[in-house]
């Protein structure tokens, strides 16, 4: 064996996801992006669900295909069940299965309860809470006939930190929450596990408006006991571990990564 064929053979066996199909919701941009280019770069074969931005999506699968990863984009809206059932079959007659489900699409809306429309309510809580409903209802289908499978919900600090303003938000990660909870036992039986990965503030779209004005930046930061905005590496790093065989005795529970955030008396 030729030096060279010695240390790629080396360097795949170290890939942590190496064969492993995963499927990143939202993953077009922002946290669900940089999942999908980590899980990728660990070795897993990559579903790029995403919604309206065809073009976006394509520049991910590109990204991962340059770095001799295999992708594939599907749209579909995860709220709507007919288009997450056509999803996963689509990606199970491509790559074969799901092997880890990342229920990533999330949009997040702004106004005083008070005023909240009954439409803003209903999209949050459509994108944020029932599409891991529908997502995971599809995905854990196909894996309870493996008895094996993994499935990670990007919830948030508001799962448990209010958040004024934004109460759908609120509601839809607090059920998450508990979806998550209730998923680890109903879904124990089947081999599947599931976890919370409970991001604070990260710099992405998402955040722009905030990040965007250098004084709510700085009220933001002063907020954050590290003194620093996040980087969708570094919650996709977390992912990558959770995705893996070596994350397999975790489940029902929440990992935080949010620089402190949470505990921080009187934040937000
Ligand atoms: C929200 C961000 C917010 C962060 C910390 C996230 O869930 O998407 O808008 O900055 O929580 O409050």
């Amino acid at each position: 064996m030729s030096t060279i064929t010695a240390n790629v053979e080396q360097a795949n066996a170290y890939r942590s996801l190496k064969d492993k199909v995963i499927l990143i919701t939202g993953a077009s941009t922002g946290i669900g992006r940089a999942i999908a280019i980590e899980t990728a770069r660990q070795g897993a074969n990559v579903v790029v669900n995403y919604i309206g931005k065809a073009d976006a999506a394509q520049e991910v699968v590109r990204e991962i295909e340059n770095d001799h990863g295999t992708a594939l984009a599907i749209e579909a809206d995860v709220s709507k069940s007919d288009q997450v059932q056509h999803m996963i079959s689509q990606a199970v007659s491509h790559l074969g299965r799901v092997d880890v489900l990342v229920n990533n699409a999330g949009i997040e809306k702004e106004s005083p309860f008070l005023d909240k429309p009954e439409s803003e309510f209903d999209a949050v809580i459509g994108v944020n809470l029932k599409g891991p409903f529908l997502c995971t209802q599809a995905a854990a289908r196909d894996m309870a006939k493996r008895k094996k499978g993994t499935i990670i919900n990007i919830s948030s600090v508001h799962e448990d930190l209010p958040f004024p303003g934004y109460s759908a938000y609120c509601a839809a990660k607090g059920g998450l929450r508990m979806l998550c909870r209730d998923l680890a036992l109903e879904l124990a039986p089947h081999g599947i596990n599931i976890v919370n990965v409970a991001p604070g503030a990260i710099d992405t779209p998402i955040n722009k408006r905030t990040l965007s004005n250098p004084e709510k930046k700085l009220a933001l930061k002063r907020e954050i006991p590290l003194g620093r905005v996040g980087e969708p590496q570094e919650v996709a790093k977390l992912v990558c571990y959770l995705a893996s065989d070596d994350a397999a005795y975790i489940t029902g529970t929440t990992v935080v990564i949010d620089g402190g955030l949470m505990h921080q008396t009187g934040s937000l």
